[in-house]
């Protein structure tokens, strides 16, 4: 299954992806890596995989409409199955949801539906909450709304800083987006109108991978 990874930033969890396609772990094509940002990181780790890559970047469209009808194009181009974001940090638009309904994947550094948007460490930490995470979803048009398919805790500590904490659920998704990831390329996942399905059955709730709460 040929699959285009986007993302603004750094590139971890493209690395992580790539890493298990490398290793025989995960059966995707990874087709293309696109940025909205020149100077992602994430772009020459693509590159160090062998990913073409290309930026489709805001300033060189007149709207954001343009600008998208770029980026779909280049997915399209690509000949990609499957859209991954990881670390892409626009919003899109209901039509560009629509055209990859159920093969559009985003994964959020929350347990959603707490603290969908930004800063979601700095909230959890001032809540006081001890329990963090990361989420994998298919996307809709409702931002970081979008049906949920699995989740990973992170336990939050009495010492812990955004940083600290943040580099954690980092580590988490290193591990749970390639996983949920070979879900949907097995055909084990997919989503059937606004329902989940995982082996053929509706998830009652996401699949949930646990974290060890100190006391
Ligand atoms: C990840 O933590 C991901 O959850 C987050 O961006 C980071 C990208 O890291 N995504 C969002 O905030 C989307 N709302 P990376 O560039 O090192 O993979």
């Amino acid at each position: 299954m040929r699959a285009a990874i986007l993302l603004s930033g750094t590139g971890s969890n493209l690395v992580a992806i790539a890493t298990s396609v490398r290793a025989g772990r995960l059966p995707l094509d990874l087709c293309l890596a696109l940025s909205d940002r020149p100077a992602a990181a994430g772009l020459a780790r693509a590159t160090e995989f062998g990913m073409p890559t290309c930026t489709v970047a805001v300033r060189d469209f007149a709207d954001r409409e343009a600008h998208e009808a770029a980026v779909a194009r280049a997915i399209d181009e690509a000949g990609a199955e499957l859209v991954i974001l990881a670390g892409y940090l626009r919003i899109f638009s209901a039509s560009f949801v629509a055209r990859y309904a159920g093969r559009l994947i985003n994964l959020h550094p929350s347990l959603l539906p707490a603290y969908p948007g930004l800063h979601t460490h700095e909230r959890a930490l001032a809540a006081g909450d001890r329990l963090h995470g990361t989420s994998v979803h298919f996307v809709t048009a409702e931002l970081d709304g979008g049906p949920l398919i699995a989740q990973a805790e992170v336990a939050v500590t009495a010492t812990d800083t955004a940083d600290t904490l943040g580099a954690r659920v980092r580590r988490a998704e290193h591990r749970l987006y390639p996983t949920v990831l070979g879900w949907y390329a097995t055909g084990a996942l997919r989503l059937r109108g606004e329902t989940v399905e995982l082996d053929g059955l509706p998830l009652a709730a996401p699949v949930r991978f646990r974290a060890e709460i100190p006391t």
